[in-house]
């Protein structure tokens, strides 16, 4: 018998084939029958229950016999235990959907944002790990006053090392992309450094005559790109550290070596 029931509405999803085979499961089992009725069709089933109590009572002028309260009181017990449990199902398969739907919507706006930040600024955020920035604040050899400068600063991570290793001295992070950008916004409002700022700009576009240090890790022709303009901005003595990526036809001061997962070169140059 196949019977209407009020969630039939999503038995037509992708998925929800276990819902269907509980559904027949349900159906092949005539004591769960009433489970899956109407209400309408529930109210004639316990009507026509107690007329025939009442027939049985009246024919024969003694109780109706004891197996009909069973089979009533029994099907009673299991129609709310399924009922629960069908529910319950629906209940699941339904916020699972809502759950993917999200998870699905998340990533495909991660990757936009991603794709995005590649394709505007042509270097991928990739954040550089802690050890490697511990070895950079040792090398910046910063003191009380200095302006410190990461160009392309990523998710901030090194603005907030810079920024709490050195409280007497400036940090400024700036990034062009959007996602990372957030992440810094997210990694400030949580823990906030009086003494960091962070600009959503392309660095090109940022005077850098009051910097005394600065950190970048970008590919070979954006830092090739940007001498130029260290050459005519920074002042005497400003001190640049590249990662990875050093000037073609300007001499580092120091070159360390970090070892780790995936080793990593910290150029030191002084203009
Ligand atoms: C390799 S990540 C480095 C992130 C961070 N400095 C670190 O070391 O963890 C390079 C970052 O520079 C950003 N970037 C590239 N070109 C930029 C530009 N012209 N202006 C601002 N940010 C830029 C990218 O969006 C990316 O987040």
């Amino acid at each position: 018998m196949l019977v209407a029931h009020p969630c039939d509405f999503i038995l037509w999803c992708p998925g929800a084939s276990a819902l269907r085979r509980l559904r027949v499961g349900l159906e092949v089992r005539s004591d769960v029958f009433v489970c899956l009725e109407s209400a309408r069709d529930k109210a004639k089933t316990a009507r026509a229950g107690t007329e025939a109590r009442e027939s049985t009572s009246d024919r024969s002028g003694v109780p109706p016999p004891a197996h009909l309260d069973s089979i009533y009181s029994l099907s009673a017990g299991k129609k709310d235990t399924i009922y629960y449990f069908a529910h319950m199902t629906l209940f699941l398969v339904l916020a699972l959907y809502v759950l993917l739907i999200l998870i699905w919507l998340v990533c495909f706006f991660f990757l936009l944002l991603m794709s995005y930040g590649i394709v505007t600024t042509k270097v991928p955020y990739v954040p550089i790990p802690q050890h490697v920035i511990d070895e950079v604040k040792r090398l910046l050899a910063m003191k009380a006053g200095d302006q410190f400068y990461d160009l392309g600063s990523g998710d901030g991570r090194v603005i907030a090392t810079i920024g709490s290793a050195y409280p007497d001295a400036f940090a400024t992070g700036v990034e062009k992309a959007p996602l990372p950008y957030t992440l810094t916004q997210i990694r400030f409002w949580r823990k906030p450094l009086k003494n960091v700022k962070t600009l959503f700009k392309n660095f090109s576009r940022v005077p850098l005559s009051n910097a005394t240090h600065i950190y970048m890790y970008l590919f070979p022709e954006v830092v090739e790109k940007l001498l130029p303009k260290f050459e005519a901005e920074l002042k005497k003595g400003t001190r640049v550290i590249s990662c990875d990526f050093p000037f073609k036809t300007k001499e580092p001061i120091e070159t360390v070596v970090v070892a780790g997962r995936h080793k990593h070169t910290l150029y030191v140059y002084e203009f």
